[in-house]
């Protein structure tokens, strides 16, 4: 039985203050739902107010992004070490990192390696865009970016480690795909490929969340899916309300299931 993770990836939104803010008014009542595990990706300036606010409760924390060394001149990044302070969640391989910020499958890797050896818990975006989509090319896509992120990883690592499925074309636009879409890539792609590099009990423990337009109004479809085991949801974890909503539902669907 694989217990379901909701994420909150707040991307390059909400400053300190703002921050400090949105924790204070959803803090209470995500505490209180229980069986999922929930956990807030702040950007990194609000990293250390967060870790400190959610101190001693069940949330986690995450950052957005991390470097794969340890110290140096890398100006502008933050290594495994500074991350591990505060957090012990890691969003790797974003397709906004990815697509606007150079980020490969090669670094991708190198990042996952980094924040497994520094205990760190990845959270693995992998997804498509519209047009490979429309040229049928999902599947092939999906299953190169899963096998190129895993690399030299052990099973023991998968099995700890979290793959969000974010198909591009549903990411901020309002337009999810549907359950059954969804559903059908986290398990015939996204397991499928685990299953076939590291056999059937690694691929079983995975967690694989969906991204894209989470909402309340869509959280107790995609979580009814067996193979959907979370979220990672952008623009409504930013309301205390609609997040807390999506924790709320996606406990409701373990408790039904
Ligand atoms: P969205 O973003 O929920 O705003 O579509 C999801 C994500 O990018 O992780």
């Amino acid at each position: 039985m694989r217990k379901p993770i909701l994420a909150g990836n707040w991307k390059m939104n909400k400053t300190v203050a703002e921050a400090i803010a949105l924790v204070s008014e959803m803090k209470d009542d995500l505490v209180s739902i229980h069986s999922v595990d929930k956990v807030l990706c702040p950007a990194f300036m609000a990293v250390p107010e967060v870790a400190r606010l959610v101190n001693g409760t069940d949330l986690g924390v995450g950052a957005q992004d991390l470097h794969w060394e340890e110290s140096g001149a890398y100006t502008g990044e933050v290594s495994p070490l500074m991350v591990k302070e505060f957090c012990s969640y890691v969003i790797i391989g974003h397709s906004e990192r990815r697509e606007l910020f150079g980020e490969t499958d090669e670094s991708v890797n190198r990042k996952i390696s980094a924040a497994l050896a520094h205990g760190l818990t990845p959270i693995v975006c992998v997804g498509e865009t519209l047009e490979l989509r429309e040229q049928g090319r999902t599947e092939s896509w999906i299953a190169g970016q899963v096998e190129a992120a895993l690399q030299g990883i052990t099973a023991a690592q998968v099995a700890s480690m979290i793959i969000a499925y974010e198909p591009i074309w549903a990411i901020g636009t309002g337009l999810a795909a549907t359950a059954e879409e969804a559903q059908r890539v986290c398990r015939d792609v996204v397991r499928a490929t685990v299953a076939k590099l590291y056999g059937p009990p690694t691929a079983d423990v995975l967690r694989i969340q969906y991204g894209g337009s989470v909402k309340p109004s869509n959280t107790a479809e995609l979580m009814a899916q067996p193979d959907i085991d979370g979220a990672l949801v952008g623009g409504a974890s930013l309301e205390a309300y609609d997040f807390v909503e999506i924790v709320r539902l996606s406990a409701q669907a373990v408790s039904s299931a």
